[in-house]
């Protein structure tokens, strides 16, 4: 499938409350268990754009900035920013809330998964995406220097054709 879709159609939102097995030694959410479910609402993110499995192919950056207690609610929002040809990236943000209803951002992180055909497993074409909203169109511009810096760090890329992120610097 390869139609172009809007960036609110893979809108995703997942909440959990943070109960003992998901903490470490000193009563906080662990940041692997953070990270796993990261990635399922990034995977339910590209699988709702895609409609078809996707594979995660790299995560950029994770800092953890806020410990989050047992016992807190946490929201990880993600959505897709922008598709390549087979890859797209995906953005999550993980909110905490206490019992009073007080929100904080603990992180971010971008995502990059691969569609695939459902048959032969091999990587398939990702539909188009359309950013509407100040946020999503600047998200989507920054996709591309965001690519080149992964795809260089993952030896994929020579940094001199690294013709996006070079302009950062020009
Ligand atoms: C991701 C994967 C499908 C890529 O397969 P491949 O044979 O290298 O295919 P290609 O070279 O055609 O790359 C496919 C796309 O992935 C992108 N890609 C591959 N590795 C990447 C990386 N490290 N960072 C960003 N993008 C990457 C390529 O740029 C390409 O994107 P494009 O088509 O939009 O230009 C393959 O490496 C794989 O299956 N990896 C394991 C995935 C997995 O198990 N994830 C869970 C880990 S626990």
């Amino acid at each position: 499938m390869s139609s172009t879709k809007k960036v609110k159609d893979s809108h995703t939102i997942m909440t959990q409350l943070i109960m003992p097995n998901d903490t470490n030694h000193l009563g906080n959410l662990m940041g692997g268990v953070m990270m796993r479910w990261m990635d399922i609402v990034c995977a339910l993110s590209a699988m709702r754009h895609c409609n078809t499995p996707v594979v995660t192919a790299a995560v950029d950056h994770i800092s953890f900035q806020q410990p989050i207690d047992l016992g807190s609610m946490i929201t990880l929002e993600g959505f897709v920013t922008r598709t390549f040809r087979t890859s797209l990236e995906v953005f999550v943000e993980v909110y905490s809330e206490d019992l009073k209803g007080t929100k904080t951002k603990c992180n971010d992180a971008f995502f990059t998964f691969v569609s695939l055909d459902e048959d032969t497993k091999r990587p398939s074409k990702a539909p188009g995406i359309i950013p509407e909203s100040k946020r999503e169109k600047e998200l989507f511009e920054g996709a591309l220097r965001r690519r080149d810096l992964r795809l260089i760090m993952a030896g994929r890329m020579d940094p001199k054709s690294a013709d996006h992120l070079k302009k950062i610097f020009s």
